[in-house]
């Protein structure tokens, strides 16, 4: 039988309010899966492979629900642009770069590797509208050891002449796209219209009915800019709101993740709660693309579920500590400018949109579960000064301050994904 043992101080996050901390303790494995987590080591246990990480963290690993692939090598530029300027100026020509897999290779063989060492194992992810540069991502993705989703991006409208499909084409190339992603075991094709403007009717209906048929996954972005909502309406009058555009072509629903909803009204936040849409918060993007301060308190207290995404290159880090902190900030930040009417979420919180809000999209409960695969990472903080300290507060501190190398090892889908040297 295959048995690993991990010794070490773990954090788990069982929901919203509550993590569990156990100083010394043992998460067992059989076969990558957690068949216990406990302060003993079970007698059953006792020859198996151990990993000793006493006096560090061992913390669930993130899942980095919303970033763009192709974007990665212009990570801090335009960031003086608002969204629609900044997508034609900056992401568009980037984007176009990946007609070309060679590139395409180069750039996310590297994503994949920065992913996996700052310790996102899970995602869900665009890549541009190419078809064979999506395939190269999915395989370094894989090779790296990260599991999740992956969409090649649809957009036959207001792109650019260098970055944009005719609707025909589009079709077809997601049909050609989806027959070869079933070669890929742990990265699985999720339906992705980059948003309305950039999707007309009849591929927005095209991609709702697909998704019907084959049970897949969809991904955009809505709400994020007050430009664009208006945009949105100009493109189409005949809805209400940004949500109907989606609901109208069969792209709402429970398996529907939608990043931003910065500026969602109470309708569409109550369409979302209703269709058991997730949304995707994408702090840092937000503040750098100046498109708002979302009310992620209120949505919470509503009920809607929602994860989080570093949403880069909107976002400037794809460091998962980095989002849970900038989470919490941006939290304070509205509480302040709506007056202290509102409460703001704490690092509990945040980090629980960071790691098993996302959970169900893997088929995982929350925490380090039995049954769970096993994502987690390996922090140490031992040159951190931290006598006295408990784990709980150990654990609340890293996400604003960790020592250089301080990531050990990352383990995803049950097995040692990246070891520090
Ligand atoms: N809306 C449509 N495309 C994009 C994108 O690439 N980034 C962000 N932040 N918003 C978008
Ligand atoms: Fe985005």
């Amino acid at each position: 039988m295959n048995r690993t043992v991990l010794k070490g101080d773990i954090v788990s996050s069982e929901s919203l309010t509550e993590i569990k901390t156990i100083k010394n303790g043992y998460i067992c494995l059989e076969r990558g899966r957690i068949v216990s987590v406990s302060d003993t080591l079970p007698e059953e246990f006792a020859d198996a492979v151990l990993y000793d990480y006493s006096d560090m963290l061992i913390m669930q690993s993130f899942c980095d629900m919303h970033l763009h692939a192709p974007q990665y090598p212009m990570l801090g530029l335009g960031m003086d642009l608002p969204l629609v300027d900044w997508l034609s100026k900056y992401a568009y020509p980037m984007e176009s770069r990946f007609a070309d897999p060679e590139y395409a290779r180069k750039v996310y063989r590297r994503l994949a590797h920065d992913l996996i060492s700052h310790g996102t194992t899970r995602v869900a992810m665009f890549s541009s509208l190419h078809t064979d540069s999506t395939i190269v991502l999915m395989e370094e993705l894989e090779k790296a050891g990260i599991t999740g989703y992956v969409g090649k991006v649809n957009m036959d409208r207001n792109g650019s002449p260098i970055l944009q499909e005719t609707t025909e084409e589009s079709k077809r190339e997601t049909l050609r796209w989806l027959v070869e992603c079933s070669r890929f075991t742990r990265v699985k094709p999720i339906l992705t219209p980059r948003f309305t403007p950039s999707c007309t009717d009849e591929l927005m209906r095209f991609l709702g009915e697909l998704s019907r048929e084959r049970d897949l996954p969809v991904q955009s972005h809505i709400s994020e800019n007050t430009s664009e909502i208006e945009w949105v309406k100009q493109l189409r009058p005949e809805c209400e709101e940004y949500w109907d555009t989606y609901h109208d072509s069969g792209l709402w629903h429970d398996r529907t993740l939608m990043a931003h909803c910065v500026h969602s009204s109470e309708r569409e936040r109550k369409a979302i709660a209703e269709y058991g849409v997730t949304v995707v918060h994408c702090c840092n993007s937000n503040t750098n693309i100046a498109s708002g301060v979302m009310p992620l308190r209120q949505m919470l207290d509503e009920n809607l579920k929602v994860v989080l995404g570093s949403d880069i290159s909107g976002g400037n880090t794809l460091n998962g500590f980095d989002v849970v902190a900038s989470t919490v900030q941006t939290s304070k930040v509205r509480s302040i400018i709506d007056n202290w009417e509102t409460d703001h979420v704490n690092e509990t919180e945040a980090w629980y949109l960071a790691t098993s809000a996302a959970a169900p999209w893997f088929g995982a409960k929350a925490g380090f579960a039995q049954g769970n695969m096993l994502h987690a990472i390996v922090l140490d903080d031992s040159n951190l000064m931290r006598k006295g300290l408990s784990v709980t507060e150990r654990f609340s501190r890293c996400f604003y301050k960790r020592q250089p190398g301080s990531i050990r090892a990352v383990w995803s889908e049950g097995e040692p994904a990246y070891m520090a040297d």
